[in-house]
């Protein structure tokens, strides 16, 4: 028997797509939202309603919720590329501050009563050295982590008057690929970046030798897009059981070099190219590693792929979408 149904955001994203894909497969009813202007209505799948329409639009969301009977919210939709965010700060602010008053309102016209927000490490800024918990002081350093940290403000400010139980979820770096056809098509991370630049023939890029790490180069928490998938059923479970109005970091609790990466991302494609070192970048923190004890602690999820596997599904996912036979063979089947 399917048990409540969630409404999913951002479901025909990147993220979105394996989330939903991990609801479905545990048997939860889920209906996807999406403006599709960076998702694809082909990476949600076949059982699960797809909405078209922007979360801007509060009328439509509060019919979808209305009809189909809504248990809780999975908030993923946002735009989340930190440059375009310095050049385009109004935009941002428009689809991800008001995109989620917007669903908010819609919740409370409908009555439903639990949140999921898709909040990011961008909320932490440059932190302090050592890892970081969800008591780190949050200072975002760009328009698109300020705006997901108002976001997290509004979720908590409204909860009260809607009644509402929440959790938030940081995520750290996500990558990697649950299946060759839900890849990440943006190249905008370190992953894709280097398997684009090896897949090219060019030397990827290092910004900075000289942080103060073990090889001095920027050090990350890595996370593979199924783990924090699964960290989602994780967290809906717990709201469906009990009350709950907190923020969770979502990271391996490891760090990887940028050497570490493109070592890595060389062993598995067996591609080598020179890497090119450039100045370091102002803007980019030295060390960014999660302590993920409470989500651990809490709702019993931890994170179970390395960075070899992130590294091997991500290049399978490259090689799906950008190889036109292997691409129409697997989406027109046997
Ligand atoms: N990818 C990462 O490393 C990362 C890290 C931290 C947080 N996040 C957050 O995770 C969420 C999903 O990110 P992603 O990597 O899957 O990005 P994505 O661009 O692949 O997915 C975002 C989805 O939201 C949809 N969307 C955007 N604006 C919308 C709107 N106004 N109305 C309806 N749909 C809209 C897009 O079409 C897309 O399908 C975002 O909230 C992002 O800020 C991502």
């Amino acid at each position: 028997m399917k048990r409540q149904t969630w409404l999913l955001t951002g479901g025909a994203g990147y993220i979105g797509a394996h989330v939903a894909d991990a609801m479905s497969r545990a048997g939860r009813d889920v209906v996807v939202v999406d403006d599709l202007s960076t998702g694809r209505p082909e990476r949600v799948p076949g059982d699960v309603e797809l909405v078209a329409c922007s979360v801007l639009d509060t009328t439509a969301l509060a019919e979808v919720m209305t009809r189909r009977r809504i248990a809780g919210v999975i908030h993923l939709a946002a735009k989340k590329a930190v440059d375009e965010s310095v050049d385009r700060p109004l935009h941002y602010y428009h689809q991800n501050v008001h995109g989620t008053a917007s669903v908010l309102q819609a919740m409370s016209m409908a009555g439903v009563r639990r949140m999921l927000f898709s909040s990011s490490a961008a909320v932490y800024g440059v932190p302090p050295g050592g890892p970081v918990t969800e008591s780190t002081p949050t200072a975002p350093i760009n328009p698109y982590g300020a705006t997901k940290l108002i976001c997290e403000w509004l979720v908590r400010d409204a909860a009260p008057a809607l009644g509402l139980s929440w959790i938030s979820l940081r995520y750290f770096n996500v990558c990697g690929a649950g299946t060759p056809s839900l890849g990440d098509p943006g190249v905008t991370n370190l992953l894709q970046l280097t398997l684009q630049a090896l897949a090219q023939g060019v030397s990827p890029k290092v910004f900075g030798q000289d942080h103060y790490t073990a090889d001095g180069t920027c050090v990350r928490d890595y996370i593979h897009v199924s783990d924090l998938a699964d960290a989602h059923l994780a967290a809906a479970d717990h709201l469906e059981r009990q009350d709950a109005r907190t923020s969770y970091n979502v990271g391996c609790g490891r760090g990887s070099s940028v050497l570490e990466v493109l070592s890595a991302a060389e062993r598995i494609t067996g591609i080598r190219v020179p890497y090119e070192v450039t100045a370091a970048r102002p803007v980019d923190p030295a060390n960014v590693v999660a302590d993920p004890a409470r989500i651990h602690q809490d709702l019993d999820w931890e994170a179970k792929h390395d960075l070899d596997s992130m590294v091997r599904s991500a290049w399978e996912a490259w090689q799906y979408s950008h190889t036109p036979y292997q691409h129409h063979s697997a989406l027109t089947g046997p």
